[in-house]
């Protein structure tokens, strides 16, 4: 089973993603060893409450820790206009009391699982700490995917710079200045975008959870999302970036990549955040990143509800 360990911000696409991971641990696909959260789409601790509660709905007892508080060098911002007041959209939960050591977490999960799949799916601040509290397990990590950048296209905080990137560019630019033993797989915005739920799509996905608790909960969650998106023009669906991610670094869809070198731009006020891929190789840097460039959307379709059909056969259910 493959071990795998999320840092996310909790955060509607965070939580199906987190549904998605939950599934398949039941299913049997994953041992998920731990979540940690970051503050961006909302505090750290208001995210770990938010996994919690997604963990508990799904039945599953891996640990939830909340992560660093805010950014190293830049004050935290958060987006309710985005998920939420509290960061589940309509649905509001008890922020994390748990306290632990976070980056232990981490580095117990090196030690135990030598192939870790670590998913970070908000900004790399944890990621970026991580390297600085304990760089001999960072450097050991050899599978991570993130979701983050808009490489070499436009943004969605700024004209040229992707949310996680923009709460926290100098972890962004430390992790790919100096990345871990394996190449990172860079999950940007110009992929991630394309996977769109729209209420039809929840339909399905409420249909094929069945009779499981989770599914009741599902509507005040997207339709925030859904309003967010339709507000910026987008249309009456949502954007669900952190799930794709997780089945990109899971490989259970079929995704095109490219060996390349990325780059983070943390100092400039107005290019905070931008995100650039030297495709064709002018700055004569070793590569730091595995970028993909397309995944197969509709399969990414059929294997979230594949998931939650196993979620609503399963015993246990409350
Ligand atoms: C990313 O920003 C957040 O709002 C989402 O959860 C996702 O991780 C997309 O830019
Ligand atoms: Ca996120």
């Amino acid at each position: 089973m493959t071990p795998v360990l999320i840092d996310c911000d909790p955060g509607i696409d965070d939580t199906l993603a987190l549904l998605y991971l939950a599934g398949l641990h039941h299913v049997g696909g994953i041992e998920l060893v731990g979540v940690t959260t970051t503050a961006g789409n909302t505090t750290a601790v208001q995210a770990a409450g938010n996994a919690r509660w997604v963990l508990d709905e799904l039945l599953v007892d891996a640990p939830v820790l909340p992560g660093r508080p805010h950014p190293a060098q830049t004050p935290l911002v958060t987006t309710p206009e985005t998920h939420g007041p509290t960061g589940l959209g309509y649905l509001d939960v008890p922020a994390a009391d748990a306290a632990g050591d976070w980056a232990e977490l981490w580095a117990r999960g090196v030690d135990k699982h030598p192939d870790l799949h670590l998913i970070v799916t908000g900004p790399l601040t944890n990621l970026a700490a991580f390297r600085d509290s304990h760089p001999e397990h960072y450097a050991r990590l050899r599978r991570v995917t993130v979701m983050g950048g808009a490489v070499n296209y436009r943004g969605n905080t700024t004209p040229t710079a992707e949310w996680n990137f923009w709460v926290d560019p100098h972890a962004a630019a430390d992790v790919f200045a100096h990345p871990p033993q394996g190449k990172i797989t860079l999950c940007s915005l110009e992929v991630t975008e394309r996977f769109l739920i729209d209420p039809e799509r929840l339909e399905e996905l409420i249909r094929a959870l069945g009779p499981h608790p989770v599914a009741a909960h599902l509507p005040e969650i997207l339709r925030f999302y859904f309003e967010f998106h339709e507000a910026q023009g987008e249309g009456y669906q949502a954007q669900i970036h952190d799930l794709l991610t997780c089945m990109i670094a899971l490989r259970t869809i079929p995704y095109v990549d490219t060996s390349t070198t990325i780059a983070v731009e943390a100092h400039s006020e107005l290019m905070r955040g931008t995100s650039v891929a030297d495709l064709r190789g002018h700055w004569h840097r070793s590569h730091n990143a595995r970028l993909v460039t397309d995944a197969d959307i509709d399969a990414a379709h059929r294997e979230l509800l594949r998931v939650a059909r196993a979620l609503a056969g399963r015993p246990g259910i409350r």
